[in-house]
Order: structure tokens, then sequence, then C-alpha cells
């Protein structure tokens, strides 16, 4: 399992592993794939800062990725203070509501939940600035290229630079923009994802890109066979997402996200939503009751990004402190079918790869 990406990323597999958990990043890179740590979690970049050092520190010299969020069309700018106060009434209140409904306990006095600000292009940034002084091989993009100074001051460190694309449209113009690798993510990918399922956009991005920029195919990856089937599709790798979070490793950064696993351990590939509740854009997300109560008639528009986050933050919070599986709010693709057991990385890095060699082999015998 080895294609040019290798090469040009310093990798042994060319499986690149998105993922929020440091630890189950640098596992996969210490497996002889690309961890990305995914750094819109940070709403301070001391935080990450940390991160990045323990990063350093524990990928026996391996590299290692990072993925930012800079949303092409910018979101508004604000401290959370300002930006809280242009949430409706309207919707705070539903939410209050529908968390009495499900019976979702209160927060234990003195802990609150905040929302995401990392897609906020000012938080972003300090994102950048505190990665270019680590030793990172790559920083990616969700949600449109990254602004031009961004890519210039990766390209003078010699770090790649890649950015997520559900249409082909969208992967010209990140090419266009200088972008070396674009992650063609198909509508069954978990996260903020588009309409167009991989087997028809894999091609369809590959063609469009030509020899002017790599492509690794994304969205319902989780097996040697899906691999070996994005190769087929003219992918020089993957880029995995969902297949991480229950690894024994993402338990080490986030303690509290057993019940989350459980729930992701008993869901089958039909219990996926695309909604825009969690983020204010379409992000595939678990089914749950939380994500049904949004269905409902009488349930408020979700607000725009990253107003919508702010809203719903405390009870993302209020949801996993709960510890009730039929409530969980968390995204993932419609691979959660094959995730049926919580695994360490390394485990599941040598039946990838086992599970590729049985597939070239059985392609190769039908030739
Ligand atoms: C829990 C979760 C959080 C995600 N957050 C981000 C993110 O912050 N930035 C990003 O570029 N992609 C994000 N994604 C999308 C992944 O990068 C990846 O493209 C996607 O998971 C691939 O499809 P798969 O889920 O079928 O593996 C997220 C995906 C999941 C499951």
């Amino acid at each position: 399992m080895r294609t040019p990406l290798c090469d040009d990323l310093g990798i042994e597999y060319p499986v690149i592993a998105f993922t929020p958990s440091e630890h189950v990043a640098a596992a996969v890179s210490r497996a002889g794939g690309l961890g990305v740590l995914g750094c819109v979690r940070f709403n301070e970049a001391e935080e990450l800062e940390a991160v990045l050092d323990w990063m350093d520190a524990n990928t026996d010299g391996r590299p290692y990725g990072v993925d930012i969020v800079m949303p092409n069309k910018v979101p508004t700018e604000g401290s959370a203070g300002d930006l809280t106060e242009l949430i409706p009434a309207e919707h705070r209140a539903f939410v209050e509501r529908t968390l009495r409904e499900l019976g979702v306990p209160e927060l234990p006095e003195g802990e609150a939940g905040a929302g995401v600000l990392g897609w906020l292009h000012s938080v972003a940034r300090s994102h950048v600035e505190v990665a270019l002084k680590h030793r990172i091989a790559l920083i990616a993009n969700a949600l449109g290229s990254p602004p031009q100074d961004v890519i210039d001051a990766a390209h003078d460190k010699g770090v790649k630079v890649a950015a997520l694309a559900g249409r082909a449209t969208h992967a010209r113009s990140h090419v266009a923009s200088g972008v070396d690798i674009v992650i063609a993510q198909g509508y069954e990918a978990g996260g903020h994802t588009g309409e167009i399922a991989s087997m028809v956009l894999l091609p369809e991005i590959v063609d469009a890109v030509g020899e002017d920029a790599t492509v690794v195919a994304a969205g319902g990856i989780g097996s040697g066979r899906q691999i070996a089937a994005a190769l087929a599709l003219g992918a020089d790798g993957v880029w995995m997402g969902s297949y991480w979070l229950t690894t024994t490793e993402y338990l080490e950064t986030m303690s509290g996200s057993r019940t989350m696993q459980d729930a992701l351990v008993a869901a089958t590939s039909a219990d996926t939503v695309r909604t825009r509740i969690f983020s204010g854009k379409p992000a595939r997300l678990l089914k749950t009751r939380w994500t049904e109560a949004w269905e409902q008639p009488g349930a408020p528009s979700a607000l725009p990004m990253p107003l919508q986050n702010l809203l719903v933050g405390e009870a993302h919070k209020r949801i996993s402190v709960s510890g009730d599986p039929s409530v969980v709010a968390m995204p993932v693709g419609q691979i959660v079918g094959r995730m049926n057991a919580v695994r360490p990385v390394a485990e599941i890095m040598a039946e990838l790869v086992g599970d590729f060699e049985d597939s070239v082999d059985r392609l190769n015998l039908a030739r």
C-alpha cells in the first residue's frame, strides 16, 4: 500500500486521519499514516501550543498535520459574548425546553459549556501561527481554500496545503489558489459534507484536477477494500475521519466519550442525518432523539455559523455529561455501520493494510 503521496509526506501508508484527538493523531503517525489534529476545538491558542508540544514529543519523529477551519464566506467576527447576544430568545427557549423533555440534566455546579469559536478567522489564524512553529507536514482547511497568505506562509516552511472539496468546482478553485492536496469528500462523510456521493465525486475531481494537484478520497472509508476502491477511482490516498472515533486512544483525550462510543458501536449505516443543527452548515451527525427534536413541527430553523454552535455549545456539554446514548450529539458518517468495537489505532491500521493487500490480490486474480 504505497503511492507517491507517501514520498511527498514522508509516510509509510497513504492513510491520513482527521481527528480532534491528539492521542489518536499521534498513534496514527506512529503506525505509519499521517495523523492530522483538528484545531477547531481550541478557543485559546495557548491550549493548542501545549498540545502540539505534546505531539512533537509523542510521534517518534514521524510527520503529522493540523486541520483548521477558515470558511470561505467569513462568519461574523467578535467575542463569544457579543455573538451570543445575537441569538434569538425563541431559539434559547427551544433548546432549554428540548433538553428538559429529553431528560438531559443541568450541568453540575461550576461547570459551563462553551460553543466553538475556532471557525472565526481571527481564531483560526492564531492556530496557523502556532502550528507553523511546530514540526508539521500538512495544513488542511475545511469549508474552502485557505486565504492566500496562509497558503504562502505554509509553502515558505515547506508545509503542504490541503483543502476539502465536495464538488469539482471547489477542487478547481483550490488548485487555482495553490492548494497541493485536494480532499474529495463525498456525501457519506461525517461532519460538514456536500451532496455528491464518493463513487461519483472522486473520479470527477480526479479528472478536474489532472496533474495539477494530488487527490485523496474521503467519505465512507473504513476498510482496506474501500481504500483499494478509492485508489481504483484515481485517488492517491485516503482521508478518514469517523473511523477513529471508536478507538481506545480517543478516550485518552476525551475521557467522557464512553457513552458516545457505545452509541456509535450500536449504530447502523442508516443511523445518520445531514442537518444544520451542529454548526449552521450542513453536517452529518448520528441520528438520535436530539437531532429528531429539531425536525418536529414548531422547531426553529438552525442559525447561521457561528451562532448555531454557540447556541448549542452548552447543550452538547450537558448531553455528553448525561451519559444517555439516545441523545448523543456527534458528527459521524455512514461508515458508522462498520464501527462495531472500540479498538487501538495500531490494530485498525494493521487491519486496513492487510485487507487492502487481500483486495489487490483478489483483483489481480480477476484479471
Ligand atoms: C467528529 C468529526 C469532526 C469533524 N470535524 C472536522 C473539522 O473540524 N475539520 C475538517 O476539515 N473536517 C472535519 N470533519 C470531516 C473529516 O475531516 C473527514 O473529511 C470526514 O470524516 C471523512 O469522512 P468519514 O467520516 O466517512 O471518514 C469531521 C468529521 C468528524 C466525524
